[in-house]
């Protein structure tokens, strides 16, 4: 009997523990059309492929938005900035209604809610739904990109992080040092 069959099951807690260790990009996934304007906070983003353009969101099927991303079949992912986790928390936990209220949003190329500032920002096509347990993945083809510039925003440890666009390079304190090969003195 293969281990499949031996190994005790995993409880969801234990399994958020352990997922609280990987940090990732946050985003704001928003949509807009006849099931009228929603967006929620998401980590759960990833890209699939580049022909066609091609991303995954996961959205939790009880999440107060996810009728509108199933009545629209488009939505538009905004990769948050360092200095926007203001607007992760709004999208996280305010209720559906007031999250919008917060930040500034433009209509993009593809009728999606852009928000300005944001790093980059893909709009797509729902092109297919597989449900996973609580979860929908949401596979989009992406047909408008936007997008600015600044540092980034990572969610790891529960908890938000800077991540910076280009590390400056650190001036050696004293240059005639670091010409020669670091003793474990130097280090
Ligand atoms: C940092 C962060 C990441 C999140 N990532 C996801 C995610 O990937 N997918 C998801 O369905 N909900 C995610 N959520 C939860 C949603 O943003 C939201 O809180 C949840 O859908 C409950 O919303 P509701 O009160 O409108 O139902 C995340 C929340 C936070 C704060």
């Amino acid at each position: 009997m293969g281990p499949r069959n031996t190994l005790p099951a995993i409880d969801g807690a234990a399994y958020r523990e352990a997922m609280a260790r990987l940090a990732g990009a946050v985003h704001l996934v928003t949509t807009d059309g006849p099931g009228g304007r929603a967006g929620f906070t998401a980590t759960a983003v990833c890209s699939v492929s580049d022909a066609p353009p091609t991303l995954l969101v996961c959205i939790n099927r009880g999440a107060s938005a996810y009728p509108a991303f199933q009545a629209n079949g488009r939505l538009c992912v905004n990769l948050l900035a360092a200095d926007q986790r203001h607007l992760a928390d709004a999208f996280g936990r305010r209720p559906l209604e007031e999250r919008f209220g917060v930040g500034t949003w433009e209509t993009g190329l593809g009728g999606g809610p852009l928000l300005r500032g944001a790093l980059a920002a893909f709009e797509g096509r729902i092109v297919h739904r597989v449900p996973a347990g609580t979860h929908d993945v949401l596979f989009c083809e992406v047909d408008a990109l936007a997008g600015g510039g600044g540092d980034a925003l990572v969610y790891g440890f529960r908890r938000y992080h800077a991540v910076q666009a280009e590390a400056p390079i650190a001036e050696p304190r004293r240059p005639e040092r670091a010409l020669r090969a670091p003793s474990p003195a130097l280090l």
